[in-house]
């Protein structure tokens, strides 16, 4: 998509984020979730506040609730409108908010999480950019960490061609989401189309490059890791062919 910037998104959606996103996961499930996985490693005990990193952080949906059960949580995003709506939520800052690049741009330090939600992974628009963002995280995480990976699995066969629907409609707006399918390079790009009679036409678009389980495991493999447990959501449902979403959890191999 012509035009379209590591910002783009959250420039984007920073305004309607936490509205159109608000019910998306149950937000105790996840942090027990990940406390869990953080807890079953055999050097994940006993080490006091453990230190979270989140890529793509947004708004602070998921880290300000890690932040509140007591860990110690540093996020990256590109956008600065996201993090600003983030620091309006945090007016003392338990989140250490870094703008930059998941991947260029990867804080230093030592991770015992590190935690790409909500599909964030596919916003590394390449192959290339996801593997050395494996590689990357493998650098960051603390000894007995895990990089814990939420997305939906690609539809088989992929979707091809474009949609057009209808996400909301009221007397006085409507939103519209058009998309396109790119399965020969495994991405997809979108508007949302709002349209109101006051504020005329607002867009807000999106673009991914997406990648099913097995690709997902073997960029880890390449970076040193490896598949720990995979679930089909954070109340761990097992995960099998008819999961539509899962969350990886990798861990360093053995040396
Ligand atoms: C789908 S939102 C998820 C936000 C948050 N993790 C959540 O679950 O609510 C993706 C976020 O990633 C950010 N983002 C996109 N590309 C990025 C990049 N290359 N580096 C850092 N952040 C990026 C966007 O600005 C946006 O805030």
């Amino acid at each position: 998509m012509e035009a379209y910037r590591g910002d783009s998104y959250g420039e984007a959606f920073a305004d309607v984020y936490d509205e159109w996103y608000r019910d998306l996961d149950d937000l105790g499930s996840v942090v027990a979730f990940v406390t869990g996985e953080l807890a079953s490693s055999s050097e994940g005990t006993g080490r006091g506040n453990p230190a979270l990193l989140e890529l793509g952080v947004g708004t602070g949906r998921l880290a300000l609730p890690f932040a509140t059960a007591g860990w110690r949580v540093t996020g990256i995003d590109s956008s600065r409108a996201m993090l600003d709506r983030l620091a309006a939520k945090d007016p003392s800052t338990t989140v250490t908010a870094v703008l930059g690049d998941m991947v260029d741009d990867m804080p230093s330090g030592s991770f015992d999480v590190v935690l790409a939600g909500y599909n964030t992974i596919f916003n590394v628009l390449t192959a290339e950019r996801q593997r050395e963002l494996f590689r990357r995280v493998a650098g960051v995480l603390a000894p007995g960490g895990c990089f814990v990976v939420e997305a939906f699995v690609p539809d088989d066969p992929p979707r091809t061609g474009s949609d057009l629907t209808v996400r909301s409609i009221a007397a006085n707006a409507v939103v519209l989401h058009a998309s396109v399918h790119e399965p020969d390079h495994q991405r997809a790009h979108g508007q949302f189309i709002e349209i109101t009679e006051a504020g005329g036409v607002r867009l807000r678009p999106w673009s991914i490059r997406y990648a099913g389980p097995a690709e997902l495991d073997e960029m880890a493999a390449a970076a040193g890791m490896a598949l720990s447990t995979r679930v089909a959501s954070t109340d761990r449902a097992a995960f099998d062919d008819e999961s539509s979403h899962h969350i990886a959890v990798y861990r360093m191999s053995a040396q």
